[in-house]
């Protein structure tokens, strides 16, 4: 059995295949796991719903939503620290945990084989690293222990799962994805004919979901309840959370059809603060004065990626919990009025999409052909231009170029600066440049080191073939030609 995770900022969802045919949803009902995280040292740590539960009042503090947005972060709950790593081992440990119990409720007792885990179509490599470490945490130390078998871009999860439904033959569709803490947008194409089925044109990315639309929210309640009720909401987490959550339901009334089919135009957001009940009323023109500007920036966005691929889409379609939200319908049509805009699986195509993707991966970092998607950023190599000459004029030279097809592979000489060198190291960085020679300040992150050891230990300014490669799942691997034919594999240094 494998499972494909749509670890979420706001909910996550498993979804298992087993057989290699059938794909189950986990788990039952239509909503994800919040990905939320609790720790007291009564409680120990709890997720989803329980840490949801918990997490109010005066224990809000020891609340932590979103970590997906903030994954080099860490987070401290009665004096126990925690980095975003293992709060994400604990979210996807119980992921886990939920989808096994329903397939064993389903009688479905295989070994798990793996996990496809779903990203956002930009993920930075470390974003991604972290995500595997924290999936690959061993369950000795609370982790789930699990065997990453690759990554899939979330739009490009649901366009699989999408591409899957019967009924549904070749075509090129565009993927908006609208979530809790990303807009993810895809245009993929299928053809059932070749081997490589599904082809990614192109990708993008913006940090902006519904968690913008909550905090637009949040802040306007805030100033509102602070006139009404007198109080400051500043470094109160109990009243942060209250609003957060108050915030939320306005949010999400606003997209409840009522039995006529028409959607409410004024909602009033009710706040309990000491005992007493405050109303506060926000109209469908205020909401949409607060977040207009959130939602215009992903239709610029998207505009620009159906610009740049020529504008031949077959259909527009619409996933993410945020794409509930009648304001979004509204302004996607009203900016593409002559596409066909469909809502489809809002919540569980990622999962579905990762699951299918699981399907076709062997073992971690080797996913069959089925899939063609193009790297989200450049890589280089950070160097001297001239050793000898001018050791501190260092320059980033790239590599592997943002949009290059996957996997990619990339050569380039190297010599070496000193005689019996045991070990060469190289620098990584990633940016969204597109020319090959950068320098320093323009790069964009420096993401890891790769070593390669030189046990032959070769004189002064031996050429060193470095291949770097970015594989299917979007990550780095390298290895280097010592001159000598020999074959040394890189060890990655990660920066986090
Ligand atoms: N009916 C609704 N109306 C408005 N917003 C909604 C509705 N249902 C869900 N949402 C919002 O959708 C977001 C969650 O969507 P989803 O589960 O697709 O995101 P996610 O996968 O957790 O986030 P991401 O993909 O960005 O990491 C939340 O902000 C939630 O408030
Ligand atoms: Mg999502």
């Amino acid at each position: 059995m494998k499972l494909g995770i749509d670890f979420g900022t706001s909910f996550s969802l498993g979804a298992t295949v087993y057989l290699g045919t059938k794909t189950i949803l986990l788990p039952g009902g239509t909503y994800g796991i919040p990905s939320v995280f609790y720790y007291d040292d009564w409680s120990d740590v709890l997720i989803g719903e329980e840490a949801e539960k918990e997490g109010q009042g005066n224990q809000a503090k020891n609340l932590k939503r979103e970590i997906k947005l903030e994954l080099t972060s860490s987070f401290s709950a009665d004096g126990k620290k925690f980095s975003a790593k293992e709060i994400v081992g604990y979210i996807l440990s119980y992921v886990k945990d939920v989808s096994l119990q329903i397939a064993g409720e389903k009688n479905i007792r295989e070994p798990l084989e793996g996990v496809v885990i779903s990203v956002p179509a930009a993920f930075t490599t470390n974003e991604k690293e972290i995500i595997r470490a924290a999936a690959e945490l061993p369950t000795s130390r609370g982790g789930p222990g699990l065997k990453v078998l690759g990554f899939i871009k979330e739009p490009v999860a649901a366009a699989l799962s999408y591409f899957s439904t019967p009924l549904v033959d070749d075509t090129k569709i565009l993927v908006y994805d609208l979530g809790g803490g990303t807009c993810d947008i895809a245009i993929v194409k299928s053809d059932s004919r070749v081997a490589e089925k599904y082809t990614v044109i192109d990708s993008d990315m913006l940090r902006i979901g519904g968690k913008n639309w909550d905090e637009r929210l949040q802040a306007y309640i805030t100033k509102e309840l602070e006139k009404k009720a007198g109080i400051t909401v500043y470094g109160n987490p109990a009243y942060t959370e209250k609003i957060k959550r108050v915030a939320i339901e306005v949010k999400e009334d606003f997209s409840k059809k009522r039995p006529n089919s028409s959607y409410r135009d004024k909602v009033k957001a009710r706040v309990d603060i000491n005992g007493q009940n405050y109303g506060i009323e926000i109209t469908e023109k205020i909401f949409d004065e607060l977040t207009l500007e959130l939602l215009n920036k992903t239709i610029t966005m998207t505009k620009n990626l159906l610009q740049r691929n020529g504008g031949t889409i077959d259909k527009f379609i619409c996933v993410g919990g945020s794409s509930n939200m009648p304001q979004v319908i509204k302004g996607l049509k009203r900016s593409f009025p002559n596409r066909e805009i469909q809502v489809y699986e809002p919540e569980k195509a990622v999962a579905y999409g990762a699951a299918i993707y699981a399907q076709f991966c062997k073992e971690r970092g080797v996913g069959t052909s089925v899939l063609s998607d193009i790297a989200p950023y450049s890589y280089g190599i950070r160097t001297c231009e001239d050793y000898d000459k001018n050791p501190d004029r260092e320059i980033v030279v790239n590599l592997i170029f943002k949009g290059n097809r996957l996997p990619k592979e990339s050569r380039h000489g190297f010599l070496t600066v000193s005689d019996g060198q045991t070990s060469v190291r190289f620098p990584v960085y990633e940016s969204t440049l597109a020319k090959e020679n950068c320098e320093l300040y323009e790069v964009g992150d420096y993401i890891m080191e790769i070593e390669l050891p030189l046990p032959h230990r070769p004189p002064k300014n031996t050429k060193i073939e470095v291949t770097m490669t970015l594989n299917a799942d979007g990550l780095i691997e390298a290895v280097a030609d010592d001159g000598k034919g020999h074959i040394i594999r890189g060890n990655k240094h990660l920066n986090f």
